[in-house]
């Protein structure tokens, strides 16, 4: 029976065992090359990278921090190559704690706010903030095969929130409580922050997603200001750093609207370094995940979307106008404009659209939606007053363009509870998010009725439930063929290849040794037929490291991966120094392997020897 399986396997290659040790793994017949690191030189006369001299003034012409989306667009653009292309790279945050060599002590998120706040220098703030955002990096395949990056090419750019002006668009541009003293407009904003996933767009550009933005603000505002609603549900401000003692406008107290300008998603034309990146609040303000874009067959563009926190929702947008082929400057104005939804998942296994639009239902000026800016910006409240089902952690949203199928990755969700009549509340299981304290995560398969991705009712199913299947209590629902080194815990990112084939990134955060006591990394996992359910490991992380990116060449002969913050989550647990890691105690200095170089979030490329897809 094991051979009639592996016959039918759409992933042939070698299966990598599981583990965890200080650098990364791939499976057999594969190269993994590092082709981008924190600190490399990216933009004309920038420096090489110095641990112990670095300013910002050199990082906003470095490659940045903790890379996490990774989205590619051949050059020139329109056509297929996958020999010379633009890659986009998020740079999510910064870990303090390790990238400053002898300036930060270890524990630096647990010291008293007042001595953090001697350490956090002007300089050191900025450094993070130039760390902080996206790069564009040309990319070429040389003759013998190799993936190299253009040093100084005129497409390299470093967008960042310390000098990067970008637009707002839609219904939220421009409102007053988007205005600041530095942007009475409300038009206007200097950068973004917390880039997590992101997109890709059929007319070629990249979609850049804000996740945790509340944790780059600091103060209060007192429980009678008109935003504390607002403030309260977006969990702002988070205080996890502390640039706010150096650039007020990231204090509350001194601009209570300023965290209405972040939470967006950004959209950025790579083929013009000049462009300005625009934020468009259509697509509402949500701890964004990514952005998942297919045309639709009437041509209209729909995005799906995760918004990632506990209990929180899925949204759809989907655009007023269509997709013309011939005319990308209009196609650039499509998400500028259209209705927004979210997403109930019904207990008999359809899906309802349930649209955001002011005026409708409970959407009134009595509940604080006043004008559609006001569903823009408070997209979470609009969601859950009209019934939308509240998830356990939507991360990446992805289309399969052979399938029409779209895939959710809800990540873990401890504090989820059993159903308790007498005391009904959000935190129960219900269909949708089915398991008690959810430590390891599932997949949600949606399926637009007619590959019509307007209609207003889909079907779902439950793909699998991550988790060790071998412990009964987990109650996991992979694939039996699915072998001890193929199960996962904690899907986060995703990516469909060329072929229409699923591959999923995992983050367990602090968590690994308990979730499946392996490094994070990347697997395939089978969608079709009697495999359906399989999933198979293909790239390991080294310790410490979340596994991001995923993205394909269009010809699936290479795929670039991002190993973001290596040597410090959960490394506390398994160094026992007792602290998190630090400089002097990294869980692992990858890729240098440099006693003197802290450990550097890096973006990896994966070619199978003697060339042909990934995965084959
Ligand atoms: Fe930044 Fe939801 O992972
Ligand atoms: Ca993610
Ligand atoms: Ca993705
Ligand atoms: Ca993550």
């Amino acid at each position: 029976a094991a051979r009639s399986v592996d016959a039918e396997s759409r992933f042939p290659f070698e299966e990598l065992a599981r583990g965890v040790d200080e650098t990364h793994h791939v499976a057999k017949g594969y190269q993994a090359k590092v082709l981008l690191r924190w600190g490399d030189p990216l933009l004309p006369g920038a420096p090489e990278f110095d641990p112990y001299a670095q300013t910002a003034e050199k990082q906003l012409g470095q490659f940045g921090y903790n890379n996490d989306f990774v989205g590619y667009l051949p050059l020139p653009l329109g056509s297929r190559s996958s020999d010379h292309g633009l890659l986009w790279v998020n740079h999510e945050y910064t870990n303090t704690e390790v990238m400053f060599p002898g300036l930060i002590p270890a524990g630096m998120d647990r010291i008293p706010q007042d001595r953090a706040a001697q350490l956090i220098t002007r300089e050191i703030a900025e450094v993070e903030m130039a760390a902080h955002g996206g790069s564009i990096v040309e990319l070429k395949r040389g003759a013998d095969g190799d993936w190299t990056y253009v040093k100084g090419s005129p497409y390299n750019r470093r967008l960042s929130p310390l000098a990067t002006e970008m637009a707002f668009t839609g219904p939220a541009a421009g409102h007053e409580r988007m205005r600041t003293s530095a942007d009475p407009t409300g038009t206007r904003v200097i950068g973004m922050m917390n880039n997590c996933a992101g997109g890709v767009t059929p007319w070629g550009t990249f979609l850049t997603c804000e996740e945790n933005f509340d944790g780059y603000f600091i103060g209060t505002i007192d429980q009678s200001h008109p935003e504390q609603r607002n403030y309260d549900r977006y969990t702002v401000p988070g205080s996890r750093y502390l640039w706010g003692l150096h650039h007020p406008r990231f204090d509350v107290n001194k601009e209570p609207n300023e965290a209405n300008r972040f939470g967006w998603v950004v959209e950025v034309d790579p083929y013009d370094p000049t462009s300005t990146p625009r934020k468009h609040t259509a697509l509402g303000r949500a701890k964004h995940e990514g952005a998942g874009v297919v045309v639709n067959k009437d041509g209209r563009v729909v995005v799906y979307m995760g918004d990632d926190q506990v209990f929180e929702h899925i949204y759809r947008f989907v655009s007023r106008n269509r997709f013309d082929p011939n005319d990308r400057a209009k196609n650039m104005t499509l998400l500028e404009d259209g209705t927004l939804y979210a997403a109930r998942y019904n207990a008999d296994g359809t899906l309802t659209w349930l649209p955001l639009v002011q005026g409708q239902g409970p959407l009134t000026p009595e509940n604080g939606f006043r004008t559609q800016a006001d569903v823009s910006i408070n997209t979470r409240h609009a969601a859950t007053l009209v019934g939308a089902t509240r998830m356990d952690r939507p991360e990446d949203i992805e289309v399969n363009h052979r399938t029409q199928k779209v895939y959710a990755m809800l990540t873990n969700n401890s504090d989820r509870r059993p159903v308790s009549p007498e005391h009904p509340s959000i935190t129960h299981v219900d269909a949708a998010n089915p398991r008690v304290g959810n430590l390891w995560g599932h997949i949600v398969e949606m399926s637009a009725p007619e590959d019509d991705h307007t209609a207003e009712t889909f079907r779902w199913t439950i793909l699998l439930q991550a988790g060790n299947p071998a412990d009964p209590k987990v109650k996991a629902t992979f694939n039996p063929a699915t072998t001890e080194n193929g199960w996962f815990a904690c899907p986060d990112n995703c990516v469909v290849d060329g072929q229409g084939r699923l591959w999923v990134a995992t983050d367990q955060g602090n968590s690994w040794p308990t979730s499946s006591g392996s490094a994070d990394g990347l697997w395939a996992v089978e969608t079709e037929g009697p495999l359906r359910g399989t999933a198979k490991a293909f790239f390991r992380c080294p310790i410490g490291a979340e596994m991001c990116g995923p993205f394909f060449t269009p010809d699936d002969t290479a795929l670039f991966l991002a190993v973001q913050h290596p040597g410090v989550d959960g490394v506390s647990q398994v160094v026992a120094t007792g602290e998190r890691a630090t400089f002097e105690h990294p869980g692992t200095r990858w890729p240098d392997f440099d006693e003197k170089v802290p450990p550097r979030p890096s973006v990896v490329v994966i070619t199978k020897d003697g060339g042909g897809p990934i995965g084959s």
